[in-house]
């Protein structure tokens, strides 16, 4: 048995197939397969006691170097391998800085919130505070605080959404002004943005929720002609200076002189066209003289002061301002259409 010659091959057979090696992990299987307990080295040393006794430390001396040899190719390969790795990583890795970027895909502020930011601005910087109210309401602030008697059709289960015998999903944002005259002294000024529900059916004009604006002056010494010059104003400011307002008497139970307010037709101008029904003009909103009954109902002393109120349909107003024909795509948040704003 030629145990020298054994270790020749092995050592050839390592060299070879440590420097052929290109992964990682079959360095391992070769450490096993060499330097294991039962390695190739290992069975070398097994077999010592087969051999001549004074052969015995020639070739112990050998399989030790050859293991010395062996451990150090599998550290190299190793340093190799681990090397080439860390490059293929990088090489995958790289970013080309010139190609085009993604575009994130940005929003847009919808034509409801441009709407009432507009409005917003105009208000405040008139000294309007912004007012809120919840959208659960009982009757009484719906309806009778606002000297809505117990029989108005408005109370009509046609028209309201009731939740139970007191409670009812608000139809209008008027009940904000009774809210904020139970919690506040006069004077007031306020404007109320918020969802309103009706029990409508939903098509290109109408929808079961919609927004109301609702806008409550009161203080000492207020008119209708301060009624007019706000309401002025603000259409001004939403639709330009040559819009022409006209006030035609109305019926609201909570005003008096109550008042709708029509502006000349966006799109004729008010030679007549199919969006004003031939009129000329466009219905944008209830407003009129605070009732004394709202008033005393909340507190206050009708001989001391007077305020009015209007409340503007606020999807209405989006359509006009931006020339859409159906409030559905108010709700629908297509992004095409949101897009074009
Ligand atoms: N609340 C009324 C409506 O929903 C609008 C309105 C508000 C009218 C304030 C007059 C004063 O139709």
């Amino acid at each position: 048995m030629d145990l020298l010659k054994t270790l020749e091959n092995i050592e050839k057979d390592a060299e070879q197939e440590l420097t052929e090696l290109d992964e990682l992990k079959e360095l391992e299987e070769l450490r096993v397969k060499y330097l294991g307990k039962k390695g190739e080295i290992q069975q070398v040393f097994n077999k010592m006691g087969k051999i001549e006794p004074e052969q015995r430390p020639v070739v112990g001396k050998s399989a030790n170097i050859l293991k010395q040899k062996i451990e150090n190719l599998i550290n190299e390969n190793q340093q190799r391998l681990e090397k080439a790795k860390e490059k293929k990583r990088l090489v995958a890795e790289k970013i080309d800085v010139t190609l085009p970027g993604n575009k994130p895909k940005l929003g847009r502020a919808h034509p409801l919130k441009v709407i009432i930011d507009e409005i917003t601005e105009i208000f405040t910087g008139m000294g309007f505070s912004i007012a809120e109210g919840p959208e659960v309401e009982s009757e009484y602030y719906n309806f009778a605080a606002l000297n809505i008697p117990e029989h108005h059709p408005a109370r009509d289960l046609q028209d309201t959404l009731y939740l139970d015998d007191h409670y009812l999903l608000r139809t209008h944002t008027s009940p904000v002004q009774i809210h904020t005259m139970e919690e506040q002294d006069p004077p007031i000024r306020i404007i109320a943005p918020g969802k309103v529900y009706r029990s409508d059916e939903l098509d290109a004009s109408h929808s079961p929720i919609f927004h109301q604006i609702e806008g409550l002056v009161v203080d000492k010494d207020i008119t209708f002609s301060d009624l007019k010059g706000t309401i002025k104003l603000i259409v001004e400011a939403l639709f330009g200076e040559n819009r022409k307002i006209r006030f035609r008497p109305s019926y609201f139970p909570f005003t008096e002189p109550s008042a709708e307010v029509d502006v000349s037709c966006i799109v004729c101008g008010g030679e007549g066209c199919s969006l004003c029904s031939r009129s000329g003009w466009l219905e944008i909103m209830g407003s009129g003289m605070v009732h004394p009954n709202v008033l005393r109902m909340s507190g206050y002393d009708p001989d001391i002061y007077s305020g009015f109120a209007f409340g503007v349909g606020w999807d209405r107003l989006a359509l006009l301002k931006y020339g859409i024909d159906d409030i559905r795509v108010l709700y629908e948040n297509d992004r095409r259409f949101l897009h074009q704003f």
